[in-house]
């Protein structure tokens, strides 16, 4: 062999090595230790990580993290494990072997993604509130520096080189390139505007292209084919001319195979193959990378999936690969040459009681009876509970999409109140949005105040999945409250401001499920010609806003100063006109502050009724 045939040999050799030692280089809840012997898995529902032996299948141990365990990495050769706790704000990293917790390191707010350096001497993190990403030293349990990275960033992938680190933003999709040498944006692929729900990236080993799994939410259509569209965004990471980001079709990938809720993507570790999971369809598509610039995927088999899967992961050497069907709480693992499934290992048990799994399992359902067409759930506009930061044109006008979180004590509910529970659902899943056969069997009460609960055991567990969402506290209150958020508080209280008279209580709300339901016409029922049900609304609760723009049932405030200010004109919203920009500001970081404290306990001791199911 020529010198130089020595010498490219020697450099595939080399690629081929580093990206076999390379294990943790994209976010997962999946990720395989360097050596091939390890496997861990973020049991979101369960706040912990498991480990479990890839030789044997056996799982070793299950180690505690905290709340919403939502990503996992081996720390470059080691056995040591690095996860996040959205809930409870903290890195955790721990030795898999023994179990034993090193280091728990508070950081500021909702960790999501955790990468690994392949020396295993940092890890990163995105912060998806307040849109950081943290670098941190593991062996110290030290924050080594803070970087601003857009907003609400989840997902996170190291360049093969180490020198850049890319994030998504989840609410649009965008992809953005952090210099690590100077900690700064480097460069922007952005998403389109009804670009969604990206929470995760993967480089390809080789080739300087990125995957990006996302939806499109298109806020305009209300029909379940079209509202919601699943892709997987190529992202071309090379410099230069011709730089796209191609959006390529999941639902049309393979003429009519329609999937939904694209959740991870997985690039094998000799970069020809790509798995993507939809948490929606239950299923996989494995597709060949083609190195041509053009087509970039091409297909190659669907693979049939348990419920919710939300993470694909290939060994070191390629040679199997991992899926995890969350809400089965297993993972299931398969031959990468045959595509065959091996075996399926239970990982953790199930934490949240069969009614709540029922309910969760429809919840992510884009299958019947929930879904008749396949595109939508209704976690594709709610994830996770969430709001999808959307404001949706509905017949009866246009609607913001609202989180879940405290709507037990909530009730009733929508912008309108025009519904007072959860089973009313049953009319948007037979609705033209999701088409689904529906959960009642029979006669559906039309008329909203006639009750749907006790009607299907599986209407009653979707509502008691919905109520279970709770609050985690603000960040902003870490401390208790800042002097500003104190003067704050006391312009909320005043007298003169009105705010607390309909936002009142632990919820800051007067909203009661016992009919007439209390609306009010805070003036802000004109701004929108197709508006049907204006211009009285339901209170929203005010606990979480720090964190849930747009605001209003229009969606028209970007801020929540523009609702005190230019959406309160005539001091209809409470009386606002008197106060400074410097009290307006005030009030804003009181706002910020919700929730400061547990409200269920204040709801409880006063009285306030609870909706379970
Ligand atoms: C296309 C996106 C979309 C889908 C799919 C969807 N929702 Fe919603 N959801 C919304 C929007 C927008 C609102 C606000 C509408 C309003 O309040 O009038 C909302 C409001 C709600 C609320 C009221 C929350 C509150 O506190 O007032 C509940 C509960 C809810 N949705 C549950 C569901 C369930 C259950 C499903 C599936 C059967 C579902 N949603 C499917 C967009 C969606
Ligand atoms: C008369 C009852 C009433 C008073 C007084 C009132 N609000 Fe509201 N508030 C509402 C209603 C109703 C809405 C929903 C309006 C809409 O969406 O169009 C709302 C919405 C909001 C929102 C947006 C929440 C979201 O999630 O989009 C904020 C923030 C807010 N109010 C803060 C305040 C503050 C601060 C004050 C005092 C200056 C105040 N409100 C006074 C009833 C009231």
């Amino acid at each position: 062999m020529s010198r130089a045939g020595r010498c490219i040999v020697g450099v595939i050799f080399t690629l081929a090595a580093l990206a076999r030692a390379h294990a943790g280089g994209s976010n997962s809840l999946l990720d395989v230790s360097s050596d091939g012997t390890l496997l861990a898995t973020a049991n979101r529902d369960n706040g912990t990580v498991s480990i479990v032996e890839i030789a044997s299948g056996k799982l070793l141990r299950e180690v505690n993290v905290g709340h919403k365990t939502e990503s996992a990495t081996f720390l470059g050769n080691s056995h040591s494990v690095a996860a996040t706790a959205y809930a409870d704000d903290l890195v955790v990293i721990f030795d898999a072997n023994s179990g034993n917790v090193l280091k728990s390191i508070p950081v500021f707010d909702e960790p999501y993604g955790i990468v690994s350096k392949r020396d295993g001497s940092k890890v990163y993190a995105t912060l998806e509130y307040p849109g950081q990403v943290v670098e941190i030293d593991p062996a110290a349990g030290t924050i080594l520096r803070t970087i601003p990275a857009g907003e609400f960033v989840r997902g996170i992938a190291l360049s093969a080189d180490e020198r850049l680190l890319y994030a998504t933003e989840y609410y649009t999709g965008s992809v953005l390139a952090i210099d690590l040498a100077d900690g700064k944006v480097a460069d922007r692929w952005p998403g389109l505007a009804s670009e969604n729900l990206a929470r995760q990236i993967a480089v390809h080993p080789r080739r300087p292209k990125a995957y990006v799994p996302h939806i499109r939410s298109r806020v305009n259509v209300n029909r379940g084919e079209g509202s919601v569209v699943p892709f997987v965004s190529v992202v071309d990471l090379g410099a230069g001319e011709g730089r796209r980001r191609k959006p390529v079709p999941m639902d049309s990938f393979v003429s009519v195979f329609v999937v939904a809720n694209p959740w991870e993507t997985a690039v094998s570790p000799d970069g020809t193959l790509l798995c993507a999971v939809f948490a929606g369809t239950n299923d996989m598509y494995v597709c060949s990378v083609v190195d041509d610039d053009y087509r970039e995927l091409t297909y190659r088999k669907v693979i049939t999936l348990g419920n919710n899967p939300r993470a694909v992961r290939f060994t070191p050497d390629g040679g199997k690969f991992f899926v995890y069907n969350t809400l089965d709480f297993q993972v299931a693992e398969y031959e990468t040459s045959s595509l065959k499934l091996l075996r399926k290992i239970q990982v953790c048990e199930n934490p949240l009681g069969d009614e709540i799994l029922r309910g969760k399992i429809l919840f992510y359902s884009a299958l019947e009876p929930m879904v008749g067409r396949r595109w939508i759930s209704c976690a594709s506009c709610h994830p996770d509970g969430d709001g999808d930061g959307r404001t949706w044109q509905n017949p009866e006008g246009l609607r913001n999409t609202t989180a879940l979180f405290g709507m037990a004590w909530t009730h009733p509910i929508h912008w309108s109140a025009d519904r007072d529970e959860v089973q009313d659902f049953e009319h948007t899943v037979r609705s033209p949005l999701m088409q689904g056969r529906g959960l009642i069997r029979g006669k559906v009460n039309a008329a909203l105040e006639e009750p749907n609960k006790g009607l299907s055991r599986d209407l009653d567990a979707l509502s008691a999945y919905s109520n279970a969402h709770k609050f985690t506290l603000s960040p902003h209150a870490k401390q208790g409250l800042s002097d500003a958020a104190k003067r704050g508080k006391d312009i909320f209280f005043a007298r003169e401001t009105k705010c607390a008279e309909c936002h009142a209580g632990p919820y800051f709300c007067d909203s009661a499920p016992s009919r007439p339901f209390k609306l009010h016409d805070v003036g802000t029922g004109e701004d929108d010609p197709s508006e049907k049900m204006g211009p009285k609304y339901d209170t929203p609760t005010l606990l979480g806003v720090y964190r849930t723009p747009p605001y209003l049932h229009h969606g028209k405030a970007r801020t929540l100063e523009d609702v005190l200010t230019t959406c309160n004109k005539a001091d209809r919203h409470g009386k606002t006109s008197h106060l400074s920009r410097e009290q307006i500001a005030d009030l804003v970081e009181f706002l910020k502050a919700l929730p400061y404290e547990d409200p269920e306990p204040a709801a409880q001791a006063a009285g306030l009724t609870k909706i379970e199911r």
